[in-house]
């Protein structure tokens, strides 16, 4: 080490791993959105809390601020380090560290990764339900820092709904114990709340008690064909009327076109312009029949003009892979994401807007549409043409954004659904948060983060 501060770190703390690589710096220094240059102090991977404290303290002894750090699969720039912060990095706190079958909570590490929380359920013959296409590299300190959503969220809500408890260590450095596994706790703030959601500007996640829930019945995996984008919201409907839906997502045929590219396999012949994946209890012939009458009755209506329905797990697994592959698929082409929301009420007339409000706006670039159409919550890529210079690409659908956020006003929807606003959409905080919020999330970052250091420059 040549920093004599870092010296003075590694001193106190001999087994604390720290790295200045190059490689380091820059891999560990960014998330999936690639716009910024990483550019970090050094990389620190603490192993225990007393690590993680020491560290905090001595970043406000030195005035340097710190960057929490899960998989790195965000698409905010919530963890990207730029201006010589240390990036702490969760990734060897990543322990089991109790099972309770009778509270059926699991508590673990921070740094254990979203997979593996699903497989420590299954293995006790629970679920840990939440569940998205990032869940082999994504943490749980990552998914309750941003609230992470995902392809489940019709049927068991968000991440916050899952975390009985917390343990958090502050911008100050003090370790807070919150809500310790409790189903009922009425003695004040629910500090709990306020760190879901957060993306690191508080203080770091150390350990979180996950509430589990019953494995679900077998389920089904249909995919199909959508004629029209008034005909989506239709679908819809008429499953949440007969079926017990677990998932319900969209995509349109450009996304079904990067993804084939990307090595999926074409579901059926013929193109269309919007596909459903949904997946659906089917425990019983009763709920086979139900599914039988949803199908018929969506193609009798013309809201549905083909389907598939997946016989095996395999085949499940592939259906899932047409809507699950899209951001892989795109990454190469640096997508702008939007990640917006409104209520599930508002999307048909929302839809019909935005995509006049994109044709208009992105003439010239190819847009893709696909996400949690179930939950009210629209992933809209653009892609970025090969020739356009990335600056100028943003800042032309920056541009855009500003219309669509008074599109989102009048609809009262929001900037991000489940990304959260990181750097990417910070600029846009102030039109879905009233200045009387703002005010308020300072006061707070101020309480617990007097200087600062927590994740400097994001979200406020
Ligand atoms: P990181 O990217 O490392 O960090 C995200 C934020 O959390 C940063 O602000 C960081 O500082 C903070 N943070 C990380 N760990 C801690 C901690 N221990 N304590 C305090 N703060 C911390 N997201 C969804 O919600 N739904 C989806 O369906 C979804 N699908 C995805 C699919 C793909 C292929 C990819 C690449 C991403 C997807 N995401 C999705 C986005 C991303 O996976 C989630 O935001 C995820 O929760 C981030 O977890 P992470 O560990 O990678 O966090
Ligand atoms: C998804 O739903 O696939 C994720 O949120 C990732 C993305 O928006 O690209
Ligand atoms: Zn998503």
């Amino acid at each position: 080490m040549t920093d004599p501060r870092l010296d003075e770190l590694t001193r106190q703390f001999p087994d604390l791993k720290v790295s200045v690589e190059p490689g380091d710096l820059e891999h560990h220094g960014r998330d999936w959105t690639r716009r910024w240059t990483p550019a970090p102090r050094c990389i620190a991977w603490p192993a225990t809390v007393e690590e993680v404290q020491g560290i905090v303290r001595w970043a406000n002894r030195h005035q340097v601020g710190i960057v929490p750090s899960g998989g790195r699969t965000g698409l905010s720039g919530g963890a990207v380090a730029t201006d010589g912060e240390v990036v702490l990095s969760l990734d060897r706190m990543n322990r089991v560290l109790a099972f309770d079958p009778i509270d059926r909570t699991l508590t673990v590490q921070a740094g254990i990764a979203l997979e593996a929380v699903q497989g420590a359920a299954r293995e006790r013959g629970l679920l840990y339900p939440v569940d998205f296409a990032a869940r082999g590299s994504c943490q749980i300190g990552g998914n309750i820092a941003t609230n992470a959503g995902g392809i489940r969220v019709i049927r068991y809500g968000n991440t916050r709904q899952w975390v009985a408890g917390l343990k958090v260590v502050t911008g100050t450095g003090d370790l807070l114990d919150l809500n310790r596994g409790l189903v009922k706790n009425a003695s004040g703030y629910d500090f709990r709340h306020l760190v879901v959601g957060s993306e690191g500007t508080l203080g770091i996640v150390v350990e979180a008690t996950l509430s589990l829930t019953s494995p679900p019945p077998p389920s089904q995996v249909m995919l199909l064909a959508v004629p029209a984008m008034d005909a989506l919201m239709k679908v819809f409907a008429e499953a949440r009327h007969r079926l017990s839906l677990e998932a319900f997502e969209f995509f349109t045929d450009r996304a079904l076109r990067h993804v084939l590219a990307h090595g999926a396999q074409r579901p059926f012949e013929g193109d269309h312009p919007f596909y459903v994946v949904t997946e659906f209890d089917a425990a019983d012939a009763r709920a086979e029949a139900a599914a039988l009458a949803f199908f018929e009755s969506c193609m009798d209506e013309g809201w549905v003009v083909d389907g598939a329905i997946a016989s095996s797990e395999a085949q499940a697994a592939a259906l899932w892979r047409l809507r699950e592959g899209i951001t892989e698929s795109l990454a190469p082409h640096k997508p702008y994401k939007n990640d917006i929301s409104v209520r599930i009420s508002a999307v048909p007339a929302f839809m019909e807007e935005m995509q006049q409000l994109l044709t208009t706006g992105y003439p010239d670039f190819e847009v893709v549409w696909f996400g949690h159409i179930g939950d009210g919550n629209l992933h809209i890529n653009v892609l970025k043409p090969a020739d356009l210079d990335n600056a100028l690409f943003v800042e032309q659908c920056e541009h855009v954004t500003s219309l669509l956020v008074d599109t989102l006003a009048r609809h009262g929807g929001s900037i991000s659904a489940e990304h959260g606003i990181g750097l990417v959409k910070k600029p846009w905080l102030g039109s879905v948060r009233s200045e009387a919020e703002i005010t308020l999330m300072r006061g707070i970052k101020a309480v617990w983060d007097p200087n600062g250091i927590m994740n400097p420059g994001k979200l406020l």
